[in-house]
């Protein structure tokens, strides 16, 4: 009896899939442009997981982070789970507003209490 005999691994499922696309559940979101705007919970660090999951669903979404955010996920992770740029600092391009392909959401998660007291904080327009 060889050492490896105990464990019996099926062979990986073959997939045409290239590293950074991702199997369809759904279409719920199809074609919705999503703003994952993500702030320095622990939680943060499960927002690559997300962002594959809406994409599951036909989102295309775009990753924006606060600082403390960094801390426990990094750009890189969202970049590659988003494929696309992540948004660390918004800059004259005002990337927020995307008015050339509007965002239909802006979903905060995690979102921290220090973030929602600054939104409940804000001035309305
Ligand atoms: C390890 C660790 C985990 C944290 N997790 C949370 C959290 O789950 N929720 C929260 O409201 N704040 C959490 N905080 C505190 C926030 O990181 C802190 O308030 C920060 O200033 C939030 O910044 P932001 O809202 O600009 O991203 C955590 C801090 C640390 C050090």
């Amino acid at each position: 009896m060889s050492a490896m005999e105990p464990f019996h691994f099926p062979p990986p499922t073959p997939s045409d899939l290239g590293d950074r696309e991702v199997p369809r559940d759904g279409h719920a979101l199809d074609g919705a442009r999503v703003a994952l705007m993500i702030t320095g919970g622990i939680a943060a660090f499960r927002t690559p997981t997300l962002a594959r999951a809406l994409r599951r669903q036909g989102a295309v979404v775009t990753a924006f982070c606060s600082e403390e955010a960094l801390r426990y996920v990094t750009a890189d992770a969202l970049e590659w789970s988003t494929v696309h740029p992540v948004v660390t600092r918004l800059s004259p391009h005002a990337e927020h507003l995307s008015d050339a392909a509007p965002f239909d959401a802006y979903l905060v998660a995690p979102a921290t209490a220090a973030t929602i007291g600054r939104m409940g904080a804000s001035p309305r327009a």
